[in-house]
């Protein structure tokens, strides 16, 4: 079988490397640094495949800089990054890395939450600065977590990981999503509800949907002055589903408690005011980031091209 040519995009764990660099001739961009527009569409000429990451924007411009290019394998169970629709009409395939990162994502979800709810990162900076003097009875309260209400937006493969470890703090659990979903209902005891009420009722807000053009913005200005005054928000989904303005806002004046993010509207940017804010716990997009989920990842990446390279359906192939 002819090596295909295949441009990997950023460093990756390496045994995915190796696996690809077995049956592969391959290049991997190994500056650190995310490549520019500029850069990709010059990189992905000649090669036979590319593997993307959620960081790169796959739009027709560069698939037609890559002509020729069968796959475009995303390093990502994301794949907003991807204009699907443009590949399928040049007949490029597109694949994620689904279900590796499940269960992962969720106990990075949790993380945030008890870290915003008991204002663990605040603390360490108090203690750190040497501020730490004695016990106080009134030293950085938070917020319980045990039976409180849990509300869930987005009831796919993550939101629901993610609230079946509810039970173990006796929590209630809503959930909003575009229909009822049985599975989830059964596996966590949750109650469908709508968006209103999931953020009227819920002292904690998860979001787990992906960025579709209907979940742009699904939490804005209006959203927020829904939440109760002591509601901690948690998004470890993408960025732009939260409007990140009406975020900032809400709280600096402190509409709501607090705020867990992984991902940003802007991502690598952020919001004027989010860094200044202390009820926000701001961490880089690392919500799948184990040693084992990121091999998995790339492992599960370099599959789908060498099943393209065989010439079969990738596994995790988009293309509808
Ligand atoms: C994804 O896979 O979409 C995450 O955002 C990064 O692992």
């Amino acid at each position: 079988m002819t090596r295909w040519n295949v441009y990997v995009t950023n460093e990756i764990p390496e045994l995915a490397l190796d696996m690809l660099a077995k049956h592969c001739d391959m290049e991997v961009n190994r500056t650190g640094q995310v490549l520019t527009k500029n850069q990709l569409l010059e990189k992905v000429k000649g090669r036979d495949a590319v593997l993307s990451l959620l960081t790169d924007p796959i739009d027709a411009e560069v698939m037609d800089a890559a002509k020729g290019a069968k796959i475009f394998a995303n390093y990502a169970v994301g794949y907003n990054n991807i204009d699907i629709p443009s590949a399928t009409e040049r007949g490029v395939m597109v694949s994620n890395t689904p279900g590796v990162l499940t269960d992962t994502t969720a106990e990075m979800t949790w993380a945030l939450l008890f870290s915003v709810a008991r204002r663990v990162v605040e603390s360490d900076k108090y203690t750190r600065m040497g501020k730490y003097k004695g016990w106080g009875p009134m030293l950085f309260l938070g917020q319980d977590v045990m039976g409180k209400t849990l509300g869930v937006i987005g009831a796919g493969r993550i939101g629901l990981s993610f609230a079946k470890r509810a039970k173990a703090f006796d929590m209630k659990v809503l959930y909003s999503d575009i229909t009822a979903s049985p599975q989830f209902e059964q596996e966590t005891g949750g109650q469908y509800v709508s968006l209103e009420t999931l953020l009227q009722e819920s002292d904690f807000v998860s979001i787990h949907t992906p960025l579709l053009p209907e979940t742009y913005h699904l939490i804005g200005e209006k959203e927020l002055k829904l939440m109760k005054k002591t509601a901690i928000l948690i998004n470890t989904s993408r960025g732009p589903v939260v409007d990140e303005l009406a975020l900032v806002k809400a709280l600096q004046s402190e509409e709501i408690w607090g705020a867990g993010l992984d991902v940003y509207e802007f991502e690598p940017e952020f919001t004027a005011g989010l860094m200044e804010l202390d009820n926000a716990i701001l961490c880089p997009h690392i919500a799948s980031a184990t040693i084992d989920t990121r091999t998995k990842m790339g492992t599960i990446a370099v599959s789908n091209i060498l099943a393209a390279m065989r010439g079969e359906l990738p596994p995790n192939c988009l293309n509808p």
